[in-house]
């Protein structure tokens, strides 16, 4: 599973420009089984989790090429509707086939994900959105079978939680559900599912909203050849302005939409970090001192993202003074916090929160990831840390971080891969 050897005390200088987002590529790659034409993708990450989602789509019958960022889809000739376990097992995102295969061929099995490090994971929502939109589900032997059953005009879905995953699995299988109005209430407003929507609508589908709470869906069967580019992925660039922070460097970061950030720049700006727009895409993240000690609460989007709450708090770990950090949407992703103790860090979790007594600095040790995020949290802990550290299992990181390895380095990073 791989490991990474980082020696800390560096501050990370020069520049880093940000890929693709990797939670828009995947549900926009799942959503290309709508299509009977050709589609074509461009900014997409070369990442295991998008080479996975790609498997998926050859194992469907699609034939696809990727190269230089950009993926060409030609639809299938004669589909396979079944997605065999062991793709599904390797990423929780391909049960989002699902929906689009059951709504453009009748019917389809996908295998039901597993859990995760970072929670159960269920799919309740999508399942019973399926349901409202007019599939028989069945769930046998550890498989979903979705099939189209009713004719519905008219559908309102009201999730309990703005669920990212069952946002874009329910607005995929509607869009193509002729005469069929969807709306979606409490929907997931993620810059990531306002992409999905942009580009079912490049397709020629018609939703309305994506990017609020509130979408609306117009079931169409008419779609159209397209050429689509893809935003730029908020999570690695919000990595990146931890890592820079975090090691007291200046790093200028550009292809990064500012305003899919808002409220993590926010907190960052509270520790006593710079953060200058130099251009429209591209900021500066500049810091001389330790982190003023803060309070986050993690939030569905607008809020502060779940996905850079491990980095975080590897920063907040040297803050000076009592940091508080909150999780809401995967309570039990902490794993990271143990590791970061073994560095020295004074954390204590209590119901889905971490009281961080801030320490003046990490030591290096062997520390073990247990998630893609939590990987990215220990790299920073290790470029902050004094000496050595190795973090173990690293090779999640790759699902997530396109070409970390040469991004750090040339930033200035001690670090080094063994596979
Ligand atoms: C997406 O996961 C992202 N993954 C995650 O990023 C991200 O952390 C998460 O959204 C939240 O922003 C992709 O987009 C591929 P959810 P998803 O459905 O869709 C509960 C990363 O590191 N829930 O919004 O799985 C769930 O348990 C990954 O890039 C149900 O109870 O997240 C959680 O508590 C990690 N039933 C909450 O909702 C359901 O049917 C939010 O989950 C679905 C979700």
């Amino acid at each position: 599973m791989g490991s990474m050897t980082v020696y800390g005390g560096q501050p990370l200088r020069g520049s880093v420009k940000i890929s693709g987002a990797k939670n828009a590529a995947l549900p926009i790659l799942a959503a290309s089984l709508l299509s009977s034409e050709r589609v074509i993708l461009r900014n997409i990450p070369d990442l295991t989790d998008v080479q996975t989602m790609i498997e998926i789509l050859r194992a469907v019958g699609s034939a696809v090429s990727f190269k230089d960022g950009c993926v060409e889809i030609e639809p299938p000739l004669s589909p396979n509707t079944s997605v065999p376990y062991e793709l599904v097992r390797k990423m929780r995102a391909s049960f989002n086939v699902l929906g689009p295969l059951a709504a453009t061929y009748g019917d389809a099995v996908v295998s039901l994900p597993g859990g995760c490090s970072i929670g159960v994971r269920p799919v309740n929502y999508h399942i019973t959105g399926l349901e409202s939109l007019g599939f028989k589900i069945d769930i046998v032997h550890g498989f979903v079978r979705a099939s189209l059953k009713k004719k519905k005009k008219e559908v309102v879905i009201s999730l309990p939680f703005p669920s990212v995953g069952a946002t874009e699995h329910i607005m995929t299988a509607a869009a193509v559900m002729k005469d069929l109005h969807t709306v979606i209430e409490n929907a997931a407003a993620e810059p990531e599912v306002e992409d999905l929507g942009n580009f079912l609508n490049a397709m020629g589908c018609r939703v309305i909203g994506a990017g609020t709470r509130h979408i609306e869906i117009f079931g169409t069967r008419e779609l159209l050849p397209c050429d689509y580019t893809i935003i730029p992925d908020r999570i690695e660039a919000g990595t990146y302005a931890v890592a820079a922070a975090a090691t007291r460097g200046h790093v200028e970061i550009s292809n990064v939409e500012v305003k899919h950030l808002s409220a993590f720049t926010n907190v960052l700006k509270e520790t006593g970090t710079t953060l200058e727009i130099v251009k429209p895409r591209t900021i500066i993240v500049s810091m001389k001192d330790r982190p003023a000690n803060v309070r986050v609460t993690v939030e569905p989007y607008p809020g502060f993202p779940t996905d850079l709450q491990p980095q975080m708090i590897a920063f907040l770990s040297i803050s000076q003074g009592t940091s508080v950090v909150t999780e809401t949407v995967f309570k039990m992703r902490f794993h990271h916090v143990d590791e970061l103790k073994r560095m020295g860090a004074n954390i204590e979790l209590t119901n889905g929160t971490a009281i961080i007594q801030g320490v003046s600095k990490l030591s290096g040790a062997d520390v073990n990831a247990t998630d893609l995020r939590a990987a990215a949290a220990l790299v920073i802990a290790g470029l902050m840390a004094e000496g050595k550290t190795v973090v173990h299992d690293v090779d999640q990181i790759f699902r997530g971080y396109e070409k970390i390895m040469e991004k750090l380095s040339a930033l200035g990073a001690e670090i080094s891969y063994e596979g």
